[in-house]
């Protein structure tokens, strides 16, 4: 019995994942549907500096664009710092370009939390950009990093 619950746990923290509320923070070429964070079991998401998270944003394109550009910033009070992203350019393999108007989409973008990174709680600011540096779309998350 102890054997079947603690294996039942171990899968649940393997697949542990959830739906997040979609705070959009000025999407412009496209509608955001869900968004999933996989390794988060609640907002604000845990997260430990050197493990990976992916994020899996489900939209749909209302303007079609050549390029989409990953840009993260963690706002701590009225500081906006960036937090880059590797690699930077999200064609390929975040996302197929060119992205078409009226077509739905999943960006899968993994990435690992820098362990210079402070311990704190940060509203995340997500974008992707377009060629003009409009955004194709922008999502906000509050995420506590912790060591
Ligand atoms: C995206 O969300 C839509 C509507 O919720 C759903 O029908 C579609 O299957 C999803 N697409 C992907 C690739 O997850
Ligand atoms: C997201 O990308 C990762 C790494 O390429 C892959 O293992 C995973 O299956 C992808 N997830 C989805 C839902 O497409």
């Amino acid at each position: 019995m102890i054997k079947v619950v603690s294996l039942a746990l171990a899968v649940s923290f393997v697949t542990a994942n959830i739906e997040i509320k979609v705070h959009d923070c000025g999407s412009v070429d496209a509608r955001i549907n869900s968004i999933r964070v996989m390794q988060c079991e609640r907002e604000p998401c845990i997260v430990h500096k050197g493990q990976d998270y992916t994020v899996l944003v489900n939209f749909t394109a209302t303007r079609t664009v050549q390029e989409a550009h990953n840009h993260l910033h963690g706002g701590l009070g009225f500081l906006q710092v960036p937090f880059p992203l590797n690699p930077e350019n999200a064609c390929g393999k975040n996302v197929p370009c060119p992205i078409e108007a009226g077509k739905t989409y999943l960006y899968n973008n993994t990435m690992t939390c820098p362990d210079f990174a402070p311990s704190l709680r940060v509203a995340a600011k997500w974008e992707i950009k377009d060629e003009n540096q409009k955004d194709i779309f922008c999502f906000a998350t509050a995420l506590q990093i912790v060591s």
